[in-house]
């Protein structure tokens, strides 16, 4: 691998490609900073030129980052409950769970701060994932619309999801519930980003049933402007790293039956305010 990094950004409003890392060998603390500096600023960064890292390296890595998050209901990769393994192929009856704009397990009362996703199996075509950023959604709202969402908080519930989905794998599984603030503050770069997301924000907190509805669906449509976006193709070990206290994202669930797998860890995170 060439050891001169490089970091490019993806679009002009979120993302960067970064090569020259080896995240399959011990980051150095300079590297640490680069990292953590380019994650604040592009929101998700993208590790390219990677080998495949093993599920010991790939929890080591995040650790890096804070203490790994476990997903509360999703199937543990045996020996590693810190790795969610992301697998679909010809026999996957639905996609892996992503296919909405989401923020991953915002249902938590501390939702993970960040997600590393290293895909090693792609399909021939399709599979990009999709991410959004959130403060740009938040920038674009006029003063009065800021003003009324900067006091309201909404239930992020997962029951809906998880239950239909993992139970049949584990009856035990948890289905956490949280409230947590519309608009939250970054606690690194103190921006205010939308926190609400499709998959699991199901009321706004204060408002009839009628009018959390009419809001939310209102905001999950802004949240997903093409403008704030970007799409991202895989290339086979690229790891990607996003900042849910600030992106949205959505695997886009094109590729079936292809096969498209990989492992991924979270990152534990604070209580939004
Ligand atoms: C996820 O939400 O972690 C999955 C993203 C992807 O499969 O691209």
């Amino acid at each position: 691998m060439n050891n001169k990094i490089t970091i490019k950004p993806y679009a002009p409003n979120i993302g960067a490609i970064i090569t020259g890392i080896d995240l399959s060998k011990e980051i150095s603390n300079s590297e640490l900073k680069i990292i953590k500096d380019a994650f604040h600023k592009f929101l998700v960064i993208f590790f390219q030129e990677q080998f495949e890292i093993t599920p010991e390296n790939h929890i080591k890595l995040g650790k890096c980052f804070g203490d790994l998050h476990i997903h509360p209901a999703a199937p543990k990769m045996k020996n590693f409950p810190e790795i969610f393994e992301i697998h679909t192929d010809k026999n996957s009856k639905i996609s892996n769970g992503a296919e909405d704009f989401h923020s991953d397990v915002s249902c938590d009362i501390k939702p993970p701060l960040g997600t590393m996703l290293q895909l090693h199996i792609l399909p021939e075509s399709g599979g990009d994932t999709m991410f959004a950023n959130m403060y740009m959604a938040y920038d674009a709202l006029s003063n009065p619309m800021k003003q009324f969402l900067d006091e309201l908080n909404a239930s992020h519930e997962s029951e809906h999801f998880y239950k239909g989905r993992y139970s049949k794998i584990d009856e035990n599984i948890k289905c956490p519930s949280a409230i947590h603030p519309v608009v939250r503050t970054h606690p690194v770069t103190k921006k205010k980003a939308l926190y609400v997301n499709r998959f699991f924000t199901t009321q706004i907190e204060g408002l009839s049933k009628h009018e959390s509805k009419l809001i939310l669906n209102y905001l999950f449509k802004h949240c997903e402007k093409t403008e704030f976006q970007i799409r991202y193709r895989w290339k086979q070990n690229d790891m990607a790293f996003w900042d849910n206290r600030c992106t949205l994202h959505k695997a886009i669930w094109d590729y079936f039956p292809n096969e498209r797998k990989g492992r991924r860890v979270t990152i534990k995170g604070d209580k939004p305010f």
